[in-house]
């Protein structure tokens, strides 16, 4: 067996960013008082993160890329038909499976970060974009973020799930390997070892965070407040 490295470091480090900020985001709506605040600069973050990993998803590193990962569904079912066989091959970067289930959390994770620019918490918070919708798609927004919450929940099952089942019916650590980058492969296999990019990683990350300034501070209609006397 030899170690290859195929989660690069950017790759790597916007999934456990990630993690954090859904975890305080459920405990900044949820379960902490006075948090909207936090839960509004948690939101904008996941925002910039998702933004960032649709340009790695195109430009970045090899088994970070679209193109590398998401094959078509006949594929899909090809791989889960042989699983459970003598024939099942390991896949080297996200198994077919897999890739649909990060297309799935990115749509998700998307919608849930979108909706909540639109919707208010009714006492002192507004979302940035809450004053151009009419009444009726603000429901439908706020409907759409609370609902939204329960697929990252059904995800969070199945994903944890899937860790479980790699390991102990595959003797595969995908979590070890998401956490230092390197992956036990048997020589025969060509697997190529992943390039951190540094120059492109900070370069994306700037304008991820810029198009989420734009979006949230540029471009959102100024906020007129209604005083009442
Ligand atoms: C991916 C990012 C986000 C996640 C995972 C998330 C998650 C949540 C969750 C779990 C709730 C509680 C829902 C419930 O009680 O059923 C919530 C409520 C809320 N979120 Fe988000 N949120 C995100 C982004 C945002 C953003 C960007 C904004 C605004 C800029 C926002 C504004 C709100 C508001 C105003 C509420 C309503 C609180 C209330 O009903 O009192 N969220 N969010
Ligand atoms: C709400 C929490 C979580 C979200 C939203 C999430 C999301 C994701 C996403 C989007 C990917 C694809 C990474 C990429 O290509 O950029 C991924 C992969 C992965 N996640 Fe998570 N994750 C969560 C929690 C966890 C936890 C708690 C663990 C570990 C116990 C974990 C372990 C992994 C591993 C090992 C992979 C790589 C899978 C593979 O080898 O194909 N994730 N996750």
């Amino acid at each position: 067996m030899q170690q290859v490295y195929i989660w690069d470091f950017p790759t790597r480090i916007f999934h456990w960013l990630l993690v954090i900020a859904i975890c305080s985001q459920y405990l900044t709506a949820e379960l902490l008082d006075d948090a909207m605040t936090w839960h509004f600069y948690g939101g904008y973050f996941i925002l910039g993160l998702l933004i960032f990993r649709v340009l790695w998803g195109v430009f970045g590193a090899y088994y970070a890329r679209f193109s590398q990962f998401v094959v078509s569904p006949r594929k899909v079912w090809n791989y889960a038909r042989l699983f459970n066989s003598s024939a099942y091959q390991p896949v080297v970067g996200h198994n077919p499976l897999g890739a649909y289930s990060v297309l799935f959390i990115m749509t998700i994770l998307f919608t849930q970060a979108i909706s909540g620019l639109f919707i208010t918490d009714d006492i002192f918070h507004d979302g940035p974009y809450y004053s151009v919708l009419s009444e009726e798609t603000r429901q439908i927004m706020n409907w759409v973020h609370h609902q939204g919450f329960i697929a990252v929940w059904l995800f969070l099952a199945l994903h944890i799930s899937a860790m479980l089942v790699y390991k102990f019916a595959k003797h595969q650590n995908l979590v070890k390997s998401m956490i230092t980058g390197y992956k036990k492969q048997d020589p025969e296999t060509s697997a190529i070892n992943a390039k951190n990019h540094w120059f492109k990683f900070i370069a994306f990350a700037c304008m991820a965070a810029f198009i989420v300034y734009l979006v949230v501070v540029v471009f959102a209609p100024e906020v007129v407040e209604d005083f009442y006397y």
